[in-house]
């Protein structure tokens, strides 16, 4: 009796260690990778480097984004202007990625006269980016690039905004080697931002939407 009371113990111990080592094994499946869409507007292609050179250091799909308003010459110049500073939406050719399938978005716009594009702004506008950890960049000559961005920061998740990581960077940046270095260090404080802030920011976005 005493012997089959200790191989029942013996079995229980082997059943249980084998059920432990499942459990263990769960957290390395946790680990899979993020999945991770750059989405962005370029008119004239800086935004559309920035946004390459970023994919490929966070192994990310890109998603351009296509405005179908006349963007170009005297007068698309003229009106591309008046509409960033007007806060005005446009529309957009169909997206080729589902945000709703990643975890990570990147978003990317020139600044114009210190505003977000109308394509960017009808991207946040249009889609939920509840529970996303958001980062946003965008290219200027010289100047507005920091305010284009809050603005962006602040359609997104209102107060919480400023906890959103920005990518700011100037014509002068675009340099091969400068950009290499600007977009390691953002990767760097991107993987150390908290995420849980900027889920919630993606929240509060929904919230005032
Ligand atoms: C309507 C409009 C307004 C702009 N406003 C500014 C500005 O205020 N400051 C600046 O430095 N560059 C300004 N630019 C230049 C662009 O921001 C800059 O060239 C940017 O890198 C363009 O990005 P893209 O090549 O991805 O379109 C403006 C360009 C346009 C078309």
């Amino acid at each position: 009796m005493r012997h089959k009371i200790m191989s029942i113990c013996f079995m229980l111990t082997v059943i249980g260690g084998g059920s432990m080592a499942i459990v263990r094994a769960q957290p390395e499946d946790s680990t899979q990778q993020a999945a991770v869409l750059v989405v962005y507007y370029s008119r004239d292609g800086h935004t559309h480097t920035v946004a390459e050179s970023l994919a490929k250091k966070f192994n990310a799909d890109l998603e351009r984004l296509i405005d179908t308003k006349n963007r170009s010459g005297a007068a698309g110049t003229s009106s591309a202007g008046k509409d960033a500073y007007a806060g005005a939406l446009t529309l957009l050719e169909p997206l080729r990625h589902d945000p709703q399938r990643y975890d990570v978005i990147l978003i990317g716009t020139p600044g114009w006269f210190g505003n977000v594009t109308p394509a960017v702004r009808t991207f946040i506008k249009e889609n939920s980016l509840a529970g996303k950890k958001i980062g946003l960049f965008g290219t200027v000559n010289l100047t507005g690039i920091e305010s284009a961005l809050a603005q962006a920061a602040k359609l997104i998740a209102g107060d919480a905004g400023g906890k959103i990581p920005t990518l700011p960077l100037r014509k002068r940046d675009l340099k091969d080697d400068v950009l290499a270095q600007k977009i390691d260090r953002f990767f760097t404080e991107f993987n150390r931002a908290d995420a849980a802030a900027t889920q919630r920011a993606g929240t509060a976005a929904d919230a005032a939407q």
